[in-house]
């Protein structure tokens, strides 16, 4: 029996919930150590931010459209009437202690949270992380990304100021256009006639339950996974698929992870409490007449705004009297085939090279020219997308007209990617190719020698067998031509998946084989004896 208060507590708690046991098996997880990996807490802290300071929010903030007449101490705005969750914002703002700090704190937590889920989402796709057995963590990953694009618009509407309002205006258009159902959708979301007085406090219960419990359900599932999973590594001499080389989560670990959850709070707070972020109170209530120039949503939402942008008008059409908005439906189907095609991509890449097998080490970008080449095409037409939300401001400040603008980004939306492909994967082979003279003939040195006949040579430095293991162990994507089935026959769907994976993989760098090593030290050796002997 311990007789210290501390032990009378750990037995305590290790009499009814085991927890000896539940910390020496988490405690013993392994976690491999390497920047990229420090994305998804990122990903993770900020979340842990956002309810935090939310939670304060929620104290102050008046999720109702009822009338009011502002008194507050901001002269600017005294005696225009507004809605009461815009009267409370500003109140948040201008009167509670802290609130306006705290209010910014969410805003820029939700900004970096995007942040690090995006590039944590590219971070695993340009290793190829979401391999088996990971696939399905990874549509967590891509649910993760919509509930946080749904987190932030629900949240940045709530205020009811007047860009937020306009925001609004445009989710309005994008139900209407849908064809004949649409007027009857926004009108049941909006609780009648736009802008109505129904959507701040529904968008409130959104915001504040339902998508942040969402949230914290996938997120449970998808920390769940990566435990089960174990995490992957990155090619490293003893680095195997069976294996994961790190630190242990107790003590290094936590120690460090929980170290490094406290900069970001301090980072937020610094951003938070120098840099001004959505003062509302310079656009004034929400009012559906007026427009501001050079509105502009947070970054997260900008691609699907940019693609309303630049969609040509000419697909809006009429049928029998009745409008067709293909222009406006489509800015849905631009959100569908990119979330779309990021949820089969695993899927996709496993038949097309017919790998069904475990990874558990990433690939080094490079080592799989054309996912990479696949991946940046995506970046940039989302990137395309993404920029034209700002076509306006470009204009102005290039001195350009705003059509042109809207043409250019026209083009690059199919121009781009296509671009982007072929220079990444011309990109990506070149870097191999330039591994390969490396594992092959060692570094250059930049030392010239004159040998005893007079030759000129350059010294090649060797490299250390770390670095030579992360250069050679890497495997090619496989190219596998069509196969004939169990019938005997090639069918049609494996003719398809062969011709595709032509024209994906046939053309690739093949890793240094240890024949090719062995022949290249001979050679060295070759050319240093027989100096020698020409030397003698
Ligand atoms: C791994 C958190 C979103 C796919 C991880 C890890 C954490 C994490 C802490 C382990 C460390 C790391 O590899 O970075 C989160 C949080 C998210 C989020 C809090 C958002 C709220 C996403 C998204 C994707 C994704 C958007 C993909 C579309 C994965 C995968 C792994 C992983 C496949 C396993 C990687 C490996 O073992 O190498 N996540 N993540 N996650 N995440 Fe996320
Ligand atoms: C407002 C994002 C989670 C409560 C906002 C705003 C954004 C946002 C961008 C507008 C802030 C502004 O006025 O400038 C997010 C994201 C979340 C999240 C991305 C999660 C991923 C939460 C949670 C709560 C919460 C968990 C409450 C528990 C609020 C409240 C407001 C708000 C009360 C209105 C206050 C105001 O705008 O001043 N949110 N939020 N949020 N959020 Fe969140």
């Amino acid at each position: 029996e311990p007789t210290t208060a501390v032990g009378k507590a750990a037995n305590f708690a290790e009499t009814r919930v085991g927890a000896s046991k539940m910390v020496r098996e988490f405690g013993r997880k392994i976690f491999p150590s390497h920047w990229s990996f420090m994305l998804g807490e990122v990903a993770l802290y900020t979340f842990i931010i956002l309810v935090l300071t939310g939670t304060f929010l929620t104290f102050w903030f008046k999720p109702a459209m009822g009338h009011a007449i502002y008194e507050g101490p901001y002269i600017p705005l005294q005696g225009v009437e507004m809605s009461e969750a815009y009267e409370s914002t500003l109140a948040i703002s201008f009167e509670i202690r802290g609130g306006l700090f705290i209010r910014q704190m969410h805003h820029w937590a939700a900004l970096l949270f995007m942040v690090a889920v995006s590039v944590h989402a590219l971070r695993i796709f340009f290793t190829g992380a979401y391999r088996r057995p990971r696939e399905i963590n990874w549509m967590v990953g891509i649910a993760l990304i919509a509930l946080g694009m749904g987190a932030g618009f629900t949240g940045y509407s709530l205020p009811d100021d007047l860009l937020s309002g306009n925001g609004l205006r445009i989710i309005d258009g994008l139900l209407k256009s849908i064809p004949l159902i649409g007027t009857y959708t926004s009108f049941f979301l909006f609780g009648g006639e736009f802008p109505g007085v129904d959507i701040v406090s529904r968008l409130y219960t959104l915001h504040i339950m339902i998508v942040p419990a969402l949230i914290i359900a996938f997120i449970a599932i998808h920390l769940m996974f990566v435990v089960i999973h174990k995490h992957t590594q990155w090619p490293g001499a003893g680095h195997t698929n069976r294996n994961v080389v790190g630190e242990p989560v107790l003590p290094t670990f936590a120690a460090k992870g929980g170290g490094f959850f406290f900069m970001i709070f301090a980072l937020l707070s610094f951003l938070s409490g120098i840099f001004t972020i959505n003062a509302v109170w310079n656009y004034g209530p929400y009012d559906p007449s007026p427009v501001s120039a050079g509105t502009q949503p947070d970054w997260y939402i900008g691609w699907m705004d940019g693609y309303l942008r630049i969609v040509p008008g000419w697909l809006e059409f009429y049928i029998f009297g009745l409008p067709f908005s293909l222009n406006i439906n489509t800015a849905l189907l631009a959100a569908l085939v990119l979330f779309g095609a990021m949820a089969i991509w695993p899927f996709f890449e496993a038949w097309l090279t017919k790998d069904y097998r475990e990874h558990h080490i990433l690939d080094r970008p490079r080592n799989n020219p054309t996912r990479t080449a696949v991946g940046v095409a995506a970046v940039v037409w989302y990137a395309v997308m993404w920029a034209a939300a700002s076509g306006d401001l470009m204009a102005v400040f290039f001195h350009m007209s705003l059509n042109d603008m809207i043409y250019i980004f026209r083009i690059m939306f199919f121009l781009g990617p296509i671009l982007g492909f072929i220079i990444t994967k011309r990109v990506c082979l070149g870097l191999q190719r330039k591994d390969r003279e490396i594992v092959l003939h060692g570094y250059e040195s930049g030392e010239i020698i004159r040998l005893p006949h007079g030759e000129f040579q350059e010294r090649h430095k060797p490299l250390d067998p770390h670095k030579l293991w992360k250069l050679m162990a890497y495997e090619s994507p496989r190219f596998i031509p069509a196969e004939p089935g169990a019938d005997g026959k090639i069918s049609k769907g494996e003719k398809r998946r062969a011709t595709i994976a032509k024209y994906f993989y046939e053309d690739r760098v093949a890793p240094v084989t240890k024949e090719e090593l062995d022949a290249a030290h001979h050679d060295h050796h070759a050319v240093e004896s027989g100096s020698h002997e020409a030397g003698s």
